[in-house]
């Protein structure tokens, strides 16, 4: 049997899983293949550091000729991270004639156009289905197994960080910053969390998703992103009580060739599947207009999950090589389409707001809603300080314009002294 000479740059989390998953599954990657995939040479910063995975020390090094250069290497592993020095390797790698893959999310969805177009000239391939959702099939589905639906829409929660927190915030009560401080410590929130907790890490997913979902190309500056710091643990608690929970959504439309694409917090009711994606798991609804609506559910992340992801793709290299062919699966772009953010499809909304305790302040607060067309669902009040009132209000179904509208109005009036949140409600069934 052939040998498949692979380097693997980068031997963190993901890449002590790869190497540990490419070892238990190397006899049944040579029955498949017909090829046996031997990883000759690991590139790290730090020759000495402890590895989560036994490995030879004359396997590792700190050049990264080392690899790029090794013409007997016919396969990349990207799993180093960031976009400097990734992209450069990548690049050179792909010019070098290699296959690469890579589960790195920040750098496909900043300059996928141009690792993508590299591999093409240099015919091979590029893989990245580890960059989105982990352990779970999202690019290779979208790519191959859906191509024959029209996608309308793509809806799902992809961050685990701050899916942890918001579980957090859930189950105990807790404000955003006692729980942050708390993931921090566990290791499952970055020192500076922005990235996660201001929806960029979801936004760049999102971006990834929807540009192949749609056929276009998606820069993270059309992403609408709002993160999860202003959601407080009076938010939580509300929710709770209108039977709900609030998670952290990326949602992609496509409504007639017209994008819109938002990460935003969401209340998701208590019966909807995605309330039940806590912690670390990520999903993805997908509806396609012959296949209807799907869920993908899984693993978001952790170093076997994603080693799964990234070893498959290490498979679908093999297999491509085995038959000399590549290029299979070309770009997806069938043409750029405008992102409006016009989304009118009817949502709910919840809409937190500390008004005027004086007589006469609600029937205000109702016209202005009336006016703008906008009718309450449920409303709850509660008596908060001296002050003012806190008022809950959950509108019926309404097109985000016409709440906005809204909103702006209430903003003007003397007896709204401030408004602390508004998000979507999801339907109570899926998607
Ligand atoms: N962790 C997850 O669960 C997960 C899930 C999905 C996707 N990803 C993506 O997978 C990639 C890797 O993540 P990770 O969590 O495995 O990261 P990590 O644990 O920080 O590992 C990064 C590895 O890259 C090496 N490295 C960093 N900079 C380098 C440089 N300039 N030259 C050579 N080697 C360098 C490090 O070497 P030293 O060990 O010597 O410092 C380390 O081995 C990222 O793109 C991430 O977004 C991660």
């Amino acid at each position: 049997m052939m040998n498949v000479n692979i380097g693997l740059l980068g031997c963190g989390t993901v890449g002590a899983g790869v190497i540990e998953l490419m070892r238990r599954r190397t006899h049944k990657i040579s029955d498949l293949t017909g090829l046996t995939p031997v990883i000759t040479t690991v590139l790290v910063r730090d020759l000495e550091k402890p590895r989560e995975v036994s490995l030879e020390q004359e396997r590792l090094t700190k050049r990264p000729q080392d690899i790029l250069e090794d013409e007997s290497i016919r396969i990349v592993i990207e799993t180093i991270g960031g976009i400097e020095p990734a992209r450069t390797f990548i690049l050179a790698a792909l010019q070098a004639g290699k296959h690469v893959i890579t589960a790195n999310k920040d750098l496909i969805a900043l300059h996928g156009v141009e690792i993508l177009d590299a591999a093409a000239k240099a015919q091979v391939d590029v893989f990245y289905e580890a960059a989105v959702g982990g352990a779970i099939p999202l690019i290779r589905p979208l790519k191959e197994s859906l191509t024959a639906n029209d996608i309308t829409d793509i809806k799902g929660i992809v961050n685990g960080t701050t899916n942890f927190i918001l579980s957090k915030m859930t189950t105990t009560g807790a404000d955003f910053e006692e729980v942050l401080k708390e993931a921090q410590d566990l290791g499952y929130a970055e020192s500076d969390p922005s990235s996660d907790v201001d929806g960029l890490d979801a936004a760049r997913k999102l971006a990834i998703l929807a540009s192949i979902a749609f056929h276009t190309r998606v820069h993270l500056s059309d992403v609408q992103v709002d993160g999860i710091r202003n959601i407080s643990a009076v938010d939580v608690a509300y929710a709770h009580e209108l039977g709900a929970v609030i998670k952290l959504l990326a949602i992609g439309a496509d409504r007639d060739g017209e994008l819109t694409l938002r990460v935003r917090p969401t209340l998701i009711p208590k019966g909807h599947p995605l309330a039940h994606v806590s912690d670390a798991y990520n999903a993805l609804f997908v509806r396609g207009d012959a296949s209807g609506d799907l869920m993908f559910f899984g693993r978001g992340a952790g170093s076997l999950p994603t080693a799964s992801s990234v070893v498959a793709d290490a498979i679908e290299a093999l297999r491509n090589i085995s038959i000399s062919i590549s290029g299979r699966i070309g770009s997806m772009y069938l043409g750029q389409k405008p992102v409006t953010q016009n989304l009118q499809d009817p949502v709910r909304h919840y809409i937190r707001l500390s008004a005027a305790d004086r007589p006469g302040v609600f029937a205000q607060i109702a016209g202005i809603f009336g006016d703008a067309s906008v009718s309450m669902e449920t409303v709850l009040q509660k008596r908060t300080s001296e002050r003012g009132a806190d008022i809950v209000i959950v509108t019926h179904e309404v097109p985000t314009q016409v709440l906005d509208a809204a909103i702006n109005r209430l903003r003007e009036s003397p007896s709204v002294l401030s408004i602390h949140s508004v998000m979507p409600v999801e339907r109570e069934e899926q998607a």
